[in-house]
């Protein structure tokens, strides 16, 4: 039985795991994921202040850790590895949580394990399986963040080849920003979401950039949307991320003093706009990703898709990528929601599995702000 401890700081959520995999090979034992949520600290700004999150992070992690180990009923001298998200992330932010599991690593005379991010979502499809040599079995990855999209080539545990990427906004970045440029919540994929539920999905015409490629391109639909904008009468909000700060969407029309949506649409008529605006974008996103995935897929003929990262909560998402891949004859998996957005039980699971596999960090291993994926 082996029990690891990891900590996730890459960027606004901090987050504390404990993972012990049994002995009978029957699985892992999840005994505690906490996870702090800094959206309130950030919502103002509309996206991640490295500053705040960093101070946030040194404020939220020790009683974190504290509850994290009473949860799980253990002491941290029973801990038989320490891990850390060394990158690809906010320097000052990584650096809390590396710097937390290096020091209890040499207080404890345990092994430090430096895990990369983006690695942690690749296999937290896998997170649930029983235990055994077919854990993270060969399959075509999308990775769909609010830092990342990329398209994977999975092998076997540290065996990969990146075989798409974004070359400008990641998915979750466009989602965000269109969202800011409504004046609705950060973060804006689960608002647009949100909004897109009963929205015609064909009603306004958006791009689907870089057809034909395995790289991905989503800034030109963050400009489609704000040029289409005014055309359709609403001005975009100048909290977009072009223009200085300001907090809501200004309509021509009647404001009313409420919050910042519904004085942006105050009509039945403009909520219909906005539900079509959102299921549009939302719909140009997921045709892009599905599409993609699936051509990789036959391409490099592996009969698994996964898919993992913050947008990967995205229910439509997951609906017509399960479907494509039902029809193209595919299995699909991919993580529960919670395992999705950023956490330290993805972390945990990767370090066991390296740590049963004979990988080790050494505690002068740095973090990487920049850290590749191989
Ligand atoms: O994986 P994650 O928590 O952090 C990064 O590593 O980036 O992903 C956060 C991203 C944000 O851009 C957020 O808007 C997006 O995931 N997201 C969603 C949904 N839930 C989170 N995007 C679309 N639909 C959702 N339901
Ligand atoms: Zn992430």
């Amino acid at each position: 039985m082996k029990t690891v401890l990891a900590l996730e700081t890459s960027c606004d959520e901090t987050a504390v795991a404990v993972l012990r995999r049994r002995d009978d090979r029957s699985g892992n034992e999840l005994l505690a994921s906490e996870v702090a949520s800094q959206v309130a600290a950030h919502e103002k700004f509309g996206g991640v202040v490295p500053e705040v999150a960093s101070r946030n992070h040194l404020m939220y992690a020790p009683p974190l850790l504290d509850r994290a180990m009473s949860t799980a009923k253990i002491d941290l001298s029973n801990v038989d590895a320490f891990a850390a998200t060394s990158g690809p992330g906010l320097a000052s932010s990584l650096m809390i949580g590396a710097s937390i599991a290096k020091g209890l690593a040499i207080g404890f005379g345990k092994p430090y394990l430096a895990i990369n991010h983006l690695e942690g979502h690749l296999l937290s499809p896998f997170f649930g399986d029983a235990d055994g040599d077919e854990r993270v079995r060969p399959n075509v990855s999308l990775i769909v963040s609010g830092g990342h999209t990329m398209l994977v080539r999975v092998h076997a545990l540290s065996d990969y080849n990146v075989v798409g990427r974004t070359v400008d906004d990641a998915a979750g970045e466009a989602f965000d920003k269109v969202a800011k440029m409504l004046g609705l919540g950060y973060p804006g994929g689960p608002e647009i979401e949100k909004r897109a539920r009963g929205g015609d999905p064909n009603r306004f015409d958006l791009p689907r950039s870089m057809q034909g490629s395995e790289n991905f391109s989503f800034s030109g639909l963050k400009t489609a949307v704000r040029y289409l904008l005014p055309k359709i009468g609403v001005i975009p909000s100048r909290a977009d991320g072009e223009g200085p700060h300001s907090q809501s969407l200004e309509h021509r029309g009647p404001m009313r003093d409420q919050s910042p949506f519904e004085r942006s649409f105050v009509s039945a008529q403009d909520d219909k706009l906005l539900s079509d605006l959102c299921a549009s974008l939302q719909q140009a996103i997921i045709d892009v990703l599905v599409t993609k995935t699936i051509a990789a897929a036959q391409k490099y003929d592996v009969g698994l898709v996964t898919v993992s990262g913050g947008v990967g909560c995205n229910q439509e998402l997951r609906r017509q990528l399960a479907d494509a891949c039902t029809r193209e004859g595919f299995e699909f998996k991919t993580a529960e929601p919670w395992l999705c957005t950023d956490n330290a039980a993805m972390i945990a699971f990767v370090a066991l599995l390296r740590l049963a596999a004979g990988f080790e960090s050494h505690v002068t291993e740095e973090i990487d702000p920049n850290l590749a994926l191989v």
